[in-house]
């Protein structure tokens, strides 16, 4: 089938190049001409695992095209894809003026009959804007020509999303029209070949579903956290705790994980816009907005115990960082607890020496040359001269280090980890100063 995709960015590349990977024609529209020249020498402006050799291949045979001509992509696909972003504007709401451009653009240069397929994250109400503006710009052209607007939200996570790509657990289509059904059923077809993942509905409850994936999620999360820090007070550890309630498949052991904070593009962002859509209709969305309270708390976890071993004191102390993307396999730092901590530092009067896998250059990018940030080349390099060691991110070269190196490198023994890596007793054994997330034992040993 012939797809057109607008916006190269995570979501429109990835599912792009796995659309033409099963065979499709896909052409991507971006304005960004230096994006689009770069693609097309098979230069990939994300991070991602196994995405670059599926672009590679697929640019390669012809199916995977990128051009900044929105009439000639208007013109290739029936199916046209809208995947721009969706940046929070200032109170939090999702910002649909890219969507919007990108319903104006198709609608000005259509001369047939397309499927209009939001797969940005849109808030409920979003396809019938599209709808009307669509509408509203055939008119003026003296146009009547069908179209039918489709809510195909994305289910991604950034470091599987290839896989989630592939093997997707479900595929989501919102739309009262047939032939769009027939059109989605026939595109998704070779991912959906053993078991039945399509999941047909009307288009608000298609746009909903997203929001409500994303924030179940980081519901799970933040009641997590929650009980962390009961754990901590109440002498629990709540490493033991996860284990006894995840075993209960209602609840599951996935996404119950303690830690400094979820960060990245989708749950921070969108919980907050679910908010805002809830006071838009007067409702007050109570347990959301504990969530995000709990999760903003939670960020502040890591510098309130390192003020904690230094008394408050953290002037002119060099904190040693490891991790600084949000989470593992990735080099986004958006919304990252590491920055929260950093600017927390900064703003105590410490420094940071930080090293990450992958974000070192995102964090150069976002921060630039500072006295008080030094980015250096590996996780040992970071601990030389450093007072104290935290953990913002689970990479897996950081859960066996070398903890005798750790304690001849710092001027104090203590390590503060966000991410529950170690040992508790181990530590303690070792003479450091462990504080971890929820464990009553760790904390007492500082
Ligand atoms: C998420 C959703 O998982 C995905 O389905 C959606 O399409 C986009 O948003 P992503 O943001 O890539 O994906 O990352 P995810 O792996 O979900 O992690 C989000 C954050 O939650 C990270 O900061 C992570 O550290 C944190 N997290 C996750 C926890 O703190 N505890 C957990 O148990 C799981």
């Amino acid at each position: 089938m012939k797809v057109t995709v607008f916006g190269i960015g995570y979501v429109g590349l990835v599912q792009a190049a796995i659309l033409a990977s099963v065979g499709h024609d896909v052409l991507c529209v971006d304005v960004d001409q230096s994006k689009v020249d770069n693609l097309k020498k098979g230069i990939i402006p994300i991070y991602e695992p196994g995405l670059t050799p599926i672009v590679e291949e697929t640019t390669q045979n012809g199916l995977l095209n990128f051009t900044t001509d929105a009439a000639a992509g208007v013109a290739h696909g029936k199916i046209q894809f809208i995947a721009v972003g969706t940046p929070p504007d200032e109170d939090g709401s999702a910002d649909l003026k890219y969507v919007l451009a990108v319903a104006e653009t198709i609608a000005s240069h259509m001369n047939e009959p397309k499927f209009i397929i939001d797969k940005s994250t849109v808030p409920v109400g979003t396809a019938d804007k599209v709808t009307a503006k669509v509408a509203e710009v055939l008119a003026g052209r003296n146009l009547s020509l069908d179209f039918d607007v489709v809510s195909n939200p994305e289910f991604l996570k950034e470091g599987a999303a290839v896989n989630d790509c592939m093997k997707p657990d479900r595929i989501v289509v919102g739309t009262d029209s047939q032939a769009a059904r027939d059109a989605m059923t026939e595109l998704y077809a070779p991912f959906n070949r053993n078991h039945d993942r399509m999941i047909f509905m009307d288009v608000r409850s298609a746009e909903l579903t997203k929001y409500a994936a994303n924030c179940m999620l980081a519901t799970k999360i933040s009641f997590m956290n929650e009980m962390s820090n009961l754990a901590e007070l109440l002498g629990a550890d709540i490493e033991a705790v996860r284990h006894g309630i995840g075993s209960d498949t209602r609840i599951g052991y996935q996404f119950i994980y303690p830690g400094c904070g979820y960060g990245g593009s989708c749950f921070p962002k969108d919980v907050q816009a679910l908010v805002r859509t809830a006071h838009g209709i007067e409702y007050q969305p109570a347990l959301l907005e504990a969530v995000e309270s709990v999760n903003a708390a939670q960020k502040q976890k890591l510098f309130k115990n390192l003020s904690h071993y230094f008394k408050g004191d953290l002037k002119g102390k060099t904190i040693a960082l490891w991790g600084l993307s949000f989470k593992p396999q990735t080099d986004d730092m958006r919304e990252a607890s590491s920055r929260v901590l950093m600017e927390a530092l900064w703003q105590a009067g410490a420094k940071v020496q930080a090293f990450d896998p992958e974000a070192m250059e995102e964090c150069q990018r976002i921060y630039g040359d500072s006295q008080e940030l030094a980015l250096v080349g590996t996780k040992e390099s970071a601990l030389k001269g450093a007072d104290a060691l935290v953990i913002c991110t689970e990479w897996s070269q950081f859960r066996a280090p070398d903890f005798d190196l750790i304690a001849s490198s710092l001027t104090h023994p203590v390590i503060v980890d966000g991410r529950n890596l170690y040992d508790p007793k181990l530590l303690k054994d070792k003479g450091f100063a462990y504080y971890a997330i929820g464990r009553g034992e760790s904390v007492q040993a500082g």
